[in-house]
């Protein structure tokens, strides 16, 4: 656990995750949010932490910190197959910057990652010691990332790979599947990649969790069970409808018929067993933790 005054600094502050973790930090504990660009609500200045110096000038100026919990990233899975090198300088070289300078401080870092460093041929779900193998630009430039870290702050640093991310704030899959289903009459949606959508409202609380009392490696955070996109196209679209409402059609297609630059792992579902000993439980099943922030989002369908 977190013993004394806690000074914690949350990166990608204004993202859909780092808005939630900076919500969710325990009582006592201070946290510093912030993001490439100053403001939208993020109370410290806007860094680029690609940039040494800038980072050194961070921790001096808003330190000294007790942990950090690392959420920014270059997330435009399909963009970065055109801009590897951008990417690659976010995810990757970002994250060795940052674990350094962890390092120098002597303090944790939580960096979180993703299930596409997996390939998605595994027939059971995701275990931390799998072979990563990932099939896209992004997931190879997360992958550096990850190795960096553990190879910058060995002792200190917790990988946190996650997945199929929504919440409060930010654009995601469920809210533009709502939008899309009160303009169109049909709606096609990928039926044959599985993984398990996960609320930022479940991960955000359980990666402090990790900061407190995680030992140094790789876990993996996903709400339970798993579906496809169009199970939760189907779930996220038909909650809070009244019976016989018009709803668009939903039908499912596969990845052939839907080609995106990027290629996805066809199955990511992620073994959580190490975060569910650690916290003594698992996260949400998916379609409670869905329909917990459908109701809180007060969301019209
Ligand atoms: N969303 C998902 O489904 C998903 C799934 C698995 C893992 N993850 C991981 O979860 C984490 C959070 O994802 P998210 O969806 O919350 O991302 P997000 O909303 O895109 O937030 C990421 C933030 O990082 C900032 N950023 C980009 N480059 C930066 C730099 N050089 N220095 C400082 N900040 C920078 C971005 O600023 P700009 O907007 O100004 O660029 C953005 O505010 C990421 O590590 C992501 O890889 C996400």
């Amino acid at each position: 656990m977190l013993v004394g005054a806690q000074r914690v600094l949350v990166t990608g502050g204004a993202g859909m995750l780092g808005s939630q973790v900076l919500l969710s930090a325990p009582d006592g504990t201070t946290a510093v949010g912030t993001d490439l660009v100053e403001g939208a609500g993020v109370p410290a200045v806007g860094v680029d932490l690609a940039e040494r110096e800038q980072v050194a000038v961070l921790f001096e100026e808003q330190g000294p910190f007790t942990g950090v919990i690392h959420t920014a990233a270059y997330t435009a899975v399909d963009g970065a197959e055109e801009e590897e090198e951008l990417a690659l300088r976010v995810n990757g070289l970002a994250c060795g910057v940052l674990a350094g300078a962890c390092a120098e401080a002597g303090v944790p870092l939580v960096a979180v990652g993703t299930d596409f460093v997996f390939d998605g041929t595994s027939r059971r779900p995701y275990r931390v010691d799998d072979p990563p193998n990932p099939l896209s630009a992004y997931g190879r430039t997360k992958l550096a990332g990850e190795r960096a870290a553990l190879e910058a702050h060995p002792t200190g640093t917790r990988i946190v790979r996650t997945q199929w991310l929504y919440g409060p704030r930010g654009r995601h899959f469920p809210g533009t599947m709502r939008a899309l289903a009160a303009e169109r009459e049909e709606l096609s949606v990928v039926d044959d990649q599985v993984g398990s959508p996960t609320s930022t409202l479940e991960l955000a609380p359980a990666l402090w969790d990790v900061l407190a009392s995680g030992a140094p490696g790789i876990y993996h955070a996903a709400c339970e069970g798993s579906c496809t996109w169009y199970d939760l196209a189907v779930a996220a679209v038909e909650a809070g409808l009244p019976e016989g409402a018009d709803r668009a059609r939903i039908v499912p297609c596969t990845t052939a018929e839907f080609p995106r630059p990027a290629h996805r792992p066809p199955y990511s579902v992620l073994d959580c067993s190490g975060l569910t000993r650690l916290r003594g439980r698992s996260l949400s099943p998916w379609r409670e933790a869905l329909m917990t922030y459908l109701g809180d989002s007060g969301e019209e369908a």
